[in-house]
Formats: structure tokens, sequence, C-alpha cells
């Protein structure tokens, strides 16, 4: 009988989806540590907004509290997600600064790294790949789904392709928006189980409401690996629960590691941890109603929220719909990226700025700019010429440097955090001042830092998916 495996994202995608990624620590460890006697494949933890997050909001070093996490489910592997050479901020850094990262997130707990790049450009993961390897971790090579006149089953097929030559130990297809649709998974699954070797991961969203559709599909097509929330912070933006992975793995006389009933201690501590955040307000019921609009505007749902609250902000939310039909041409204008962090905030800000101006591209953001110049990577498609000369404004060109060019800056880093908190600094606390260098010194007191202005690179990057 086939076994299909689980991999659990409550505490790092459901708490990303559902609470903005402010789910408490201790909440997090007393959840991990009856989701670590189930028995599932793995847990995903780390990376993604956490990093950030763990800073920004709760001034906790996000290394201890990988430590602490592991501390608490010393059995379960734990993955963690990776943007590429972005690693977990929002643009391109250096290659000895990733090695490190990679090295340190490794030593401290992490076993697999899923890694991914918004426009699927190969050159944006292949060190991270290379150095997960070498660094003795399992690499996760992922495609970023989505919907597009470039983008179809062959493009994904070939994308994988050149992951596996890279590599990678899995596959992981993942639908950040929530948008794959129960045929598509079907054949895209079939055609990688037929074409690779390696464990093929699925990752999706709820938001839809077809996620229970689209695993079945999945399941029935092959797919090794299924990710999953415990029930209370499940569906909606979040993910399909892990009950009704195994109800549906079992329904089709499939095999997995585990039983509904072990499940019961980890359900009943995340129910008592989400009645919390739901009497506080912080879990809200608006994020768990289905949004099939998705399917039309292809935003996902985090994206949706934000762009709530930036236009309410504005006193502009009479402009949502407006927005909302905006989306999709700057996409287009842009050669039809995938709406994921970056890309997902810098084309949403686009289309808000689009609209309240009253003209296309008459205010650009610097990130914007950088794209068309190609900074961030190969556009998936043709972008606008157009456009561009009007995003350029008369500016030239800058040409990136390549991402094997981009000189280390550790030395200098560490030697600015040393001046700033007078003793030595460590590895890791090096690495968190190269990638949030406004929010990584945590020497200062709590409330001394809390009364410091936010400093906020881009505002809407928070809750990226
Ligand atoms: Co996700």
């Amino acid at each position: 009988m086939r076994t299909v495996k689980i991999n659990d994202v409550s505490v790092r995608d459901g708490n990303q989806s559902l609470l903005a990624t402010r789910m408490d620590h201790q909440d997090i460890l007393k959840i991990l540590k009856e989701l670590d006697k189930v028995g599932l494949h793995s847990m995903e933890v780390w990376g993604g907004a956490t990093f950030d997050s763990a800073l920004r909001f709760f001034k906790r070093s996000p290394w201890q509290n990988l430590r602490e996490m592991k501390e608490a489910a010393p059995n379960t592997p734990f993955s963690m997600l990776l943007r590429g050479q972005n690693i977990v901020g929002y643009r391109h850094y250096d290659n000895d600064t990733l090695e490190r990262f990679i090295r340190l997130t490794l030593q401290n707990g992490i076993d697999i790294i899923r890694i991914f790049d918004a426009l699927n450009d190969i050159d944006n993961i292949r060190n991270a790949i290379k150095f997960t390897k070498k660094h003795g971790g399992h690499a996760q090579g992922a495609l970023s789904y989505t919907v597009s006149p470039v983008h179809n089953i062959e493009y994904y097929v070939n994308y994988c392709k050149e992951l596996v030559d890279l590599g990678v130990d899995s596959l992981c297809i993942k639908d950040m928006a929530g948008i794959l649709m129960p045929d598509v998974v079907y054949e895209l699954v079939k055609r990688l189980k037929e074409t690779f070797d390696v464990p093929i991961n699925l990752h999706s969203h709820a938001t839809t409401g077809l996620s229970n559709l689209v695993f079945e599909q999945a399941i029935l097509a092959g797919v090794d690996i299924v990710d999953g929330c415990i029930s209370p912070f499940s569906n909606g933006t979040s993910h399909i629960s892990l009950e009704t992975l195994v109800d549906t793995i079992k329904y089709h006389k499939m095999d997995v590691d585990f039983d509904h009933l072990d499940l019961q201690p980890a359900y009943e501590v995340s129910n008592s941890v989400a009645t919390k955040y739901i009497n506080s307000g912080q879990y809200k019921t608006r994020t768990l109603i289905i949004n099939p609009n998705i399917l039309i505007y292809q935003v996902p749902g985090g994206m949706l929220s934000n762009l709530m609250s930036q236009l309410n902000d504005q006193g502009a939310s009479d402009r949502y719909d407006d927005v909302l039909k905006e989306i999709p041409s700057v996409r287009k204008d842009m050669g039809y990226p995938p709406l994921v962090t970056p890309l997902s905030q810098m084309v949403g800000t686009q289309a808000v700025l689009n609209v309240l101006t009253g003209e296309r591209y008459k205010m650009v953001p610097k990130e914007i700019k950088d794209y068309v110049m190609g900074h961030y990577g190969k556009f998936p498609g043709e972008v606008n010429q157009q456009v561009v000369t009007k995003v350029l404004n008369g500016d030239p060109v800058i040409i990136k440097t390549p991402i094997d060019e981009i000189p280390s800056v550790y030395n200098e880093m560490k030697a600015e955090l040393e001046s700033k908190i007078n003793r030595e600094a460590l590895e890791e606390e090096v690495i968190s001042y190269i990638l949030f260098s406004q929010n990584a010194i945590l020497d200062e007191s709590k409330e001394e830092q809390m009364k410091q202005p936010e400093v906020i690179e881009f505002e809407i990057f928070e809750g990226g998916q």
C-alpha cells in the first residue's frame, strides 16, 4: 500500500496566514510539543516571515526560537522556507551571507530547506541548493505556481528539470495563492511523477474553498508529501487540515503514518491557543471565509488583506474593486510574475498607486524600477516596453551585479554591529543584523526599542507568503 506523508505547517504558514505571524513563541512551543508525538514526516517551523517577525514584533532572536523549538520537538524533522538568494529578506544577498545563514540554520535544528524564487529564476536559487547540500541538509526545490499565458505544465516540468539537475532531494509545488484547480494538480503531479524520481510535495492554500478536491486529486495522482495544519489553524487563507488529509488518504485506501486519534492531544492544545487569539481579536473570522474571487484575480489571500488595510489607511476603501481589476494589468505589464513575496507586494502597491493617482505609472516605487531593470531576475514573459519607458522616466538603467559577484558584507557588518553593542557579536547575530539591521539589536531594553519609530523598508512586505 502506498504511504502518503504529511508535513505540518501550523506554526509557520498557518501562523503567518491566519495570525500575521504574531503567534507567541510559548504557544508555538506548546503546539510543537504535542505535534512532535504524532509521527509526522516533518514540520515547517521557521523561515518565511517568522524571522522578520521575531525580531520586529517580538524582539526575540529567531535563532534562539529555533533552538527552543528543537528542544520542545526533538523527534520530528524540521523544515523551513527560504527565498533563495533573498534568504528571508527582500533582496539578493551575497553568497557568503547565504552560506553562513544556511549552515547556521542546519546546525540549529532545521533538516529540510524548501527553496523557492518568486520568478522561478533558477539563478536565484542555485546557490541556496548548493550550500544546503554542502552542509548536509535536504534541499527541496519549489516551483512558484501561478496561472498566465506563459505558465503551463510544460513550463513547470522544464523548471523542475533544472532543479533536479542541481541535485534537489525533493520537489514542491508551491501554490501560495491557492489557485490550483483539481484537474490541473492531477496532471501536474502525474507529469512530475512520470518525469522525476524525487518525492513530490504539495503545498496549497485553502483560500478558494477548493483545497479538499485539490489534495484528493494530488493524492490520486501519486503525490508523496502533503502540507496541512492542525484543524484550529486550518482553512481560509491557511491550509487544509491534517485531519482532513488523514481521512482523504484513508478513504482512498492508502497508508498514512498516524491516525485521527493520534492528533487529538495536539488538537486540544491548538484549540485552546486558537481560542485565546480569537478572543483577543487577532484571529479574525474574515480570514476563514473562502474567497473564490481569487480565481478571477489570482491574488493571494494575504495580499488581499494587505491591500484592504493599505486602502483603509488612505481613506480609499471604496477603490478596492478598482485595485483588484488593476492588478492583472500591472502583472501583465511586468511579464506575468507569480504573485508571491516580494512580487505580490510590489505589483499590489503599483496597482494601488495607479488607481489612487488616476494615472498609470505616474508614481512608481523603487522596487518596481529595480524590477524592470532586471534586478529581481528573469521575467517569466515579456515586459511591456512602453511601461518600462514610463517607469524609468529617463533614469539610467543600472546593470545588476551578477549574484556571484556581490561582495561579502560580513566583516563590515560585524564591525558595525560590534561598535553598536560594545561587545563581540556572534555569527548568528551578524547574520540577523545583515538581514534586518533596523530590528536586529536585541541588547537594548525592549521598552527602548518599542519607543523607536519603526522604520520599515517596504511597509507592505509584512505578512508575505
Ligand atoms: Co504558503
